[in-house]
């Protein structure tokens, strides 16, 4: 809210508050029965039944009194129309209560610290906390099982943009990423675009006819500046390998049709402000998911 808008809801509330407990004292102050005979307000019904005007038990208005007190004070001690005289600020607890956070977890991820990631990954106690870390931070576009969903990356299939390695996979998280696919359909046009889609699905064993694989590779040199020309993609711009039959978007002749004709552009967010620390331990887990299960310990 602007500051006027505060100072306006601030000073309707207080004129609020006053004509309640005036209302509350006028009406307070007025004797029992103290209704004009003829009086059209003094409703009779029955012929003897009267309405009057009967005081508030003296305990409802203290406590009514009560309230309008508290009101008042919570106006001088906490932000309102003036600063408040506590100092409180939201922001304050919101920080207060980070640097608390802060000294209670810190040192158990700190634990970890200096381990080297392969390491980590292994160690059920790091998986655990790189788990957690994972569910509160990455679930909403990776999915919970970190199986990813079209656009956003499967992170368990050992299929790479950006490669999988501690190091790659610590980067992607630290700075994130940006893969930029330029829309191509228009350069190509409709005959080229469908010779083209014909060629990528035979990458990955699709069956398609001879002739427009060939017009279609021919085509390719376009992709091959980012996509290699083998197709099998390149790390460095996370251009998506196109041969492995494992898709980002999808593989159908559909999604490969929009994918060439609007483009497509993934962003991952960078997570620098996580530290370093827990970004050990999420790259940790993240690259445990694609290796091979650790053997069960043999029994002591
Ligand atoms: C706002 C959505 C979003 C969030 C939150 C997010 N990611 Fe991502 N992530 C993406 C997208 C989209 C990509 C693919 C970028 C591209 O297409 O170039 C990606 C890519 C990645 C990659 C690279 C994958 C590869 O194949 O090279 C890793 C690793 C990764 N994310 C891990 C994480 C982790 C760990 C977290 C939590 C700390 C996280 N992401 C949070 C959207 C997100
Ligand atoms: C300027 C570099 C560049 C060029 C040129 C390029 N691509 Fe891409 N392509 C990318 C990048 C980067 C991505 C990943 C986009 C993302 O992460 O959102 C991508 C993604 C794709 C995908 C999505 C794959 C999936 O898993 O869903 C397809 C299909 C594709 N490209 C095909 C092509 C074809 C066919 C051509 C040539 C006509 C081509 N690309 C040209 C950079 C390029």
């Amino acid at each position: 809210m602007s500051p006027l808008t505060t100072t306006i809801v601030g000073i309707v509330t207080i004129l609020n508050v006053l004509a309640c407990g005036w209302l509350i004292w006028w009406t307070a102050r007025r004797e029992p029965g103290e209704v004009a005979e003829g009086d059209v307000k003094s409703h009779v019904w029955d012929g003897d039944l009267r309405e009057r005007n009967n005081p508030m038990p003296r305990w409802w208005l203290i406590l009514f009194f009560l309230t309008i007190v508290f009101a008042f004070a919570y106006f001088l001690l906490y932000p309102g129309i003036i600063r408040g005289t506590l100092g409180w600020t939201e922001d304050r607890q919101y920080q207060d209560e980070m640097r608390h956070a802060q000294a209670q977890y810190a040192p158990m991820y700190a634990a970890f610290a200096g381990r080297s990631i392969a390491e980590l990954a292994r160690d059920p106690k790091a998986l655990a906390l790189g788990r957690s870390l994972f569910a509160n931070t990455c679930t909403n576009c990776h999915g919970s099982d970190a199986r990813g969903a079209p656009g956003f990356p499967d992170l368990t299939d050992n299929d790479w943009l950006y490669g999988g390695t501690p190091d790659d996979i610590v980067r992607s998280i630290t700075y994130g990423r940006e893969g930029v696919m330029p829309a191509l359909g228009p350069a190509l046009g409709e005959q080229g675009v469908e010779e083209v889609i014909a060629y990528v699905r035979s990458l990955s064993g699709h069956p398609e006819p001879a002739e427009k694989v060939a017009a279609g590779q021919a085509r390719f040199v376009i992709c091959a500046a980012c996509h290699g020309p083998d197709g099998k993609g390149n790390p460095a711009i996370g251009s998506k390998n196109l041969t492995d039959d494992l898709w980002l978007y999808g593989g159908s002749e559909a999604t490969l049709r929009k994918t060439l004709m609007d483009g497509r552009h993934g962003r991952m967010p960078a997570h620098q402000w996580l530290g370093e620390d827990k970004i050990r331990l999420l790259a940790a887990y993240v690259y445990s998911l694609s290796q091979p299960q650790p053997q069960p310990q043999p029994q002591q």
